[in-house]
């Protein structure tokens, strides 16, 4: 079991426009059964954590398709304030402290059976999980495109270490490991 940021992003470490926009990301052609495609990827999760602005990114986009969640898995959405709910395994929570971190991690990692903890972002985020040590790979699909401002990626200073790399489409999709 693993907790994994599978994320796609810039070239430059952007995951979204400084307007929250994914339209850079989403134009772009993957194979979903391609390597390191998404369906294989979300077969091995057990329990996701997402940041406020990304469930609500999830929360308008799915609205306005006329959409329901799309996770079956338990989801924590951390947030200071009364979102918008959706139907679905939600828990809002919020973690400030490293002892709320781990303590929420835990809960997820209970809840995943065995399977992975999928941090879908953002990126701050996705630091806070890493500042305890408890982030264990990177998966990251780089689009051909560079945003030059938004919502970071991982900043954070983090050693990694290469482990598979893979043409997929518009995508190059490399795994890595944070190194201990
Ligand atoms: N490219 C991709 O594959 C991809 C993947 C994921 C997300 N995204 C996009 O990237 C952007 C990410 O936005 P973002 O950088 O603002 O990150 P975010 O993590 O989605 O949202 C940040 C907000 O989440 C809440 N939050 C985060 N950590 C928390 C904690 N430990 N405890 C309590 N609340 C916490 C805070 O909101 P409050 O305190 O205001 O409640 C914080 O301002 C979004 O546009 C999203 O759609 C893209």
């Amino acid at each position: 079991m693993s907790t994994v940021y599978y994320v796609g992003t810039s070239l430059d470490g952007f995951i979204a426009t400084p307007d929250h926009s994914l339209d850079w990301l989403t134009s772009r052609h993957i194979e979903e059964d391609g390597p390191q495609g998404y369906p294989a990827f979300e077969a091995g999760v057990g329990a996701i954590v997402m940041g406020a602005a990304t469930y609500e990114w999830v929360h308008a986009a799915v609205t306005e398709a006329g959409e329901g969640w799309m996770y079956d898995v338990p989801a924590w959405v951390l947030t200071h304030r009364e979102l918008a709910p959706i139907a679905g395994d939600i828990r809002f929570a919020s973690a400030d402290s490293d002892d709320e971190v781990r303590a929420l991690h835990a809960e997820a990692v209970a809840a995943a059976g065995g399977k992975n903890v999928w941090i879908v972002g953002g990126g701050e985020l996705v630091g806070r999980f890493a500042d305890v040590g408890l982030v264990d790979e990177l998966v990251l699909a780089y689009a051909p495109c560079v945003l030059g401002a938004g919502a970071p990626l991982l900043p954070r200073a983090l050693d990694l270490e290469l482990l598979e790399v893979d043409r997929n489409g518009d995508f190059v999709v490399v795994r890595y490991a944070v190194a201990r």
